[in-house]
């Protein structure tokens, strides 16, 4: 029985406008999904899966194509999460050359399902981690995370970048344009999350920048200033200490610029009411800044506040389910002892 857990991650900046190539930088947090993978004699493959905002399920089906399996929870919450899984175990299954092997697999996980904070990449990353290392055929991070991003590409039918999957594999803060993806410096943020409880849905908000973007020269613009803004953003990083506390100073530097690209993805339409009211309660209870983070219409948002007001404030906002500080997650994917 091999076990692997991943990070989730907040975007600093950049979400949306790194699918048209721009740069984007995610930071791991300590939110982390686990995935337990034990080989079987056949070829099946018998899923678990708790704690994904969606009742505990377990199924089991052949690995032959198109066989879904059958249970009695709703099918799109089985669909999600099996897609992912299901995707996890091809990528193990071709970089070990066993397109046979059966598996147990068992998913855990405290990050909330389509929520911004890259719970399908974690569970991805921990799936072929803990597959491939089960067979005996362990991958190394850059092949991790280049499988990763694979999987995620297919089952979100070619909407997706390499930011998630890049960020969970490495852990701390990493840098993704295009196909260029490094792990950065970044001082320890204060990041504080908001959660409303609910989800968007990332191929559809990914579709509808892009049909703006199609539609409006100055869509195409914004996506471009979401660009120039990241840039801004490295260079301040660049010049911060890396792993010490930030200064006041450069905690306001980089607030605004969140601040802005929250601007930014809201005039790309992705942002939402119960976003936008958390935004404004972090600011007004004098976070730093605060912006959605990843796909948009529902989920979390960030904000930076080394004081315990925003999470305070967020926990009274209404619309807020669940406000948490969230440390940076330095360690990326790693084998946990059963
Ligand atoms: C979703 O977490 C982030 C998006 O930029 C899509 C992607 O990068 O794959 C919206």
């Amino acid at each position: 029985m091999t076990v692997c857990e991943a990070p989730g991650k907040v975007y600093l900046f950049g979400e949306h406008a790194v699918v048209y190539g721009e740069p984007a930088v995610p930071a791991a947090i300590e939110r982390r999904a686990t995935v337990t993978a034990e080989p079987r004699s056949d070829d099946h493959v018998r899923v678990e899966a708790e704690d994904l905002s969606l009742d505990g399920f377990t199924v089991e089906y052949s690995g032959g194509n198109g066989d879904r399996p059958d249970v009695d929870v709703p099918t799109p919450l089985v669909e999600a999460a099996m897609g992912y899984v299901d995707a996890a175990v091809e990528q193990a299954r071709d970089a070990a050359d066993a397109p046979d092997a059966g598996f147990d697999i068992t998913v855990e996980s405290d990050i909330p399902l389509g929520a911004g904070l890259g719970s399908s990449a974690a569970v991805v990353v921990a799936g072929i981690d803990a597959a491939t290392r089960a067979l005996g055929e362990p991958l190394d991070r850059r092949e991790l995370a280049d499988r990763a991003y694979r999987a995620e590409y297919e089952v979100q039918e070619g909407q997706a970048s390499r930011a998630d999957t890049f960020c969970s594999t490495m852990g701390g803060a990493v840098r993704v344009e295009g196909d260029d993806c490094e792990p950065i410096e970044a001082p320890n943020l204060p990041f504080v999350v908001g959660f409303d409880g609910g989800a968007g849905d990332t191929g559809e908000l990914v579709a509808g920048v892009g049909a703006l973007r199609d539609e409006y020269r100055f869509a195409a613009d914004t996506v471009e200033s979401i660009g120039d803004l990241v840039r801004t953003g490295e260079e301040l990083l660049a010049d911060a200490v890396s792993g010490g506390d930030p200064s006041l100073e450069l905690l306001a530097e980089l607030g605004e610029l969140m601040d802005f690209n929250h601007g930014l993805l809201a005039a790309l339409g992705v942002s939402a009411r119960s976003l936008d009211a958390m935004v404004w309660a972090a600011r007004d209870a004098g976070a730093h800044g605060a912006k959605l983070t990843g796909a948009g219409g529902g989920g979390c948002i960030v904000a930076l506040d080394p004081s315990d007001a925003t999470e305070t404030a967020l926990s009274f906002t209404q619309g807020c389910e669940e406000a948490f500080r969230a440390e940076l997650a330095p360690e990326g994917v790693r084998v946990v002892e059963p």
